[in-house]
Parts: C-alpha cells; sequence; structure tokens
C-alpha cells in the first residue's frame, strides 16, 4: 500500500517523560512517576495517527514532550527531519508555527477579555503572518469562513458563542499558521454528542483541503474509528500496540486493545450523519 513508502512528517522515537515525586518536608525525591516511557510513534503527511488509552496513560503528556511545551526526560522528534531538540530557541520557535494544538477545553484556550478578531489575527501579526490590518482583517474573514463562522462573529467575545462555535475558533486560529502538523488533544471530547460530529467532520474536510496532518488525541475510539489512518495504543506510558487503522479495528492484536474496543458503543449514529 502507498502509505508505507512515504517518508514520515513527524517522528518520535524513544520519547520519555518522568515526573519527580517529592515527600516530606524537605521535598526529597522519593521516586518518579513514568508518564511516558520509551514510545515510538510517527505522522506521515496528510494522514491522521491517533493515540488512544485510557485517562492517566500519558496521552497529554507524550503530546507535550514530544513538541517540547515541557520538555521531555529523553527522545527524539523530528519534523520533516529536523530534530527538535537540537534546534536553538529561535529555530524552535519557528519551528512550532508549523504545529498547532487544539486542546479539549476552547472556552480556557481563548482569552476572554479578547474579541474574536483579535484571537485570531494578532497572532497572525506578532508571526508576521501578515504584513498589514488590510491583510490581517482579509485572513481573518477567509480562516472563519472556513471554519464555519461568518464575518460578525469577528466582532463577538467567546462568551458570547457557543462551545462548538468557540472550538472553531480554535481551529480557525491553528490553521491560520498554514501548520503542517495539528495535534488535537481530546479536541471534540468536552463537547455535545451531535456537535462532536459537526466538529469532528469539519476537521477532516479542512485536512482534505489544506493537506495537513493529525495527531489525534482520543479516549474515545468511535471518534478514533470516524478520523484515524493510524492508531497508536497508550497503556501505562506505553505504546503497546500500534496499527493501521483498518487492521487494528478489524483485528487488534495485544489483549488489552481488544478490551478497550469492547467497550466502545456499537451504534454512534451522529458520527457518521451528515452535516
Ligand atoms: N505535571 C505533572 N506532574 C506530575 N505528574 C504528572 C504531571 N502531568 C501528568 N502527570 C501524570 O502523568 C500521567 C499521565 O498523565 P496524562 O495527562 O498525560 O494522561 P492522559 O492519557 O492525557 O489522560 P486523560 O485522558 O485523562 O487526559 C498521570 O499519571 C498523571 O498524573
Ligand atoms: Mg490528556
Amino acid at each position: 500500500m502507498e502509505p508505507a513508502t512515504k517518508l514520515p512528517l513527524f517522528k518520535v522515537s524513544g520519547l520519555k517523560k518522568y515526573f519527580p515525586i517529592y515527600k516530606g518536608l524537605f521535598r526529597r525525591q522519593v521516586g518518579v512517576i513514568r508518564a511516558v516511557d520509551d514510545v515510538d510513534f510517527t505522522v506521515l503527511p496528510g494522514e491522521v495517527t491517533a493515540i488512544v488509552g485510557e485517562s492517566g496513560s500519558g496521552k497529554s503528556t507524550a503530546a507535550r514532550a514530544a513538541v517540547r511545551l515541557i520538555e521531555p526526560t529523553a527522545g527524539k522528534m523530528e519534523l520533516e527531519g529536523r530534530c527538535l531538540m537540537t534546534l536553538t530557541p529561535s529555530a524552535l520557535k519557528a519551528l512550532r508555527k508549523e504545529i498547532q494544538i487544539i486542546f479539549q477545553d476552547p472556552y480556557g484556550s481563548l482569552n476572554p477579555r479578547k474579541k474574536i478578531f483579535e484571537a485570531i489575527g494578532e497572532p497572525l501579526l506578532y508571526h508576521q503572518l501578515v504584513k498589514t490590518k488590510e491583510e490581517q482583517q482579509e485572513r481573518v474573514a477567509f480562516v472563519l469562513k472556513q471554519v464555519g463562522l461568518s464575518l460578525d462573529h469577528m466582532g463577538r467575545y467567546p462568551h458570547q458563542l457557543s462551545g462548538g462555535q468557540q472550538q472553531r475558533v480554535c481551529i480557525g486560529r491553528a490553521i491560520a499558521f498554514h501548520p503542517k502538523l495539528i495535534i488535537c488533544d481530546e479536541a471534540v471530547s468536552a463537547l455535545d454528542v451531535s456537535i462532536q460530529a459537526q466538529i469532528l467532520n469539519l476537521l477532516i474536510e479542512l485536512k482534505e483541503k489544506f493537506r495537513f496532518s493529525y495527531l489525534f488525541i482520543s479516549h474515545n475510539l468511535a471518534v478514533v474509528r470516524h478520523i484515524a489512518d493510524h492508531v497508536v495504543v497508550f497503556h501505562q506510558g506505553r505504546v503497546i500496540e500500534s496499527q493501521r487503522a483498518d487492521k487494528l479495528f478489524a483485528a487488534p492484536q495485544n489483549p488489552y486493545t481488544q478490551q478497550l474496543l469492547r467497550s466502545v458503543p456499537k451504534i454512534y449514529p451522529s458520527i457518521n450523519s451528515p452535516l
């Protein structure tokens, strides 16, 4: 099959993140939490790699460490062959524009005192992706249209939008950067089930249009089944199965994956229904 021959867009190997455990009056270190313990995963160009696993299995920590939002204990991460561990701080800052993150809680990701225009437009000016006010206005309008919002949403504050609309703003802010990789950390989990389907379909539509890739983190296998090309199963900070999505859903190899799959609701109608 064609995907196996593609070079990875994002390649993570030997990633570890240990958190120290302190105790007592003098905060002596008495051990470590191996939140992420030697994991490998890749994202191919134009594809969706999903990380699944139960709460506390290390999914978010792995994603954050992989892009050095938190410093990994060990690991090698490469975006199109550029190693994130050896880049200078300014080169890393520049590279980060190519990787955007969408979190679970859109309201928490938006500044409540900034209107939607500023939320999307200010980072563009700051990072010099637009040069003039006119370009900024144009780009924000374009982005809003792509995520299914209208021009009059520009003048609103986050609290004047629904949860689904707030997440559309966060998606817009991410795609405005022309990223190569978007990390979605439970990006639809906090939303109402019918809205989840809309946002998921929007994410798929945007990926097809703008040809970026997703690292898609979710505990919900029904959602993952709908979007993923490759699935990586986490359990207690380790990868226990990594497989093409069609194969994994048809014949999971690891008993833990089999157990996870058994707990997926058989009927999840809204995911496949049209917008
Ligand atoms: N800053 C931290 N300090 C200490 N331990 C942490 C820290 N962040 C995460 N952990 C621990 O690391 C482990 C993995 O947490 P993580 O948030 O990555 O899990 P997750 O798979 O994303 O879970 P969820 O599905 O609930 O989001 C947990 O045991 C957590 O308590
Ligand atoms: Mg998490």
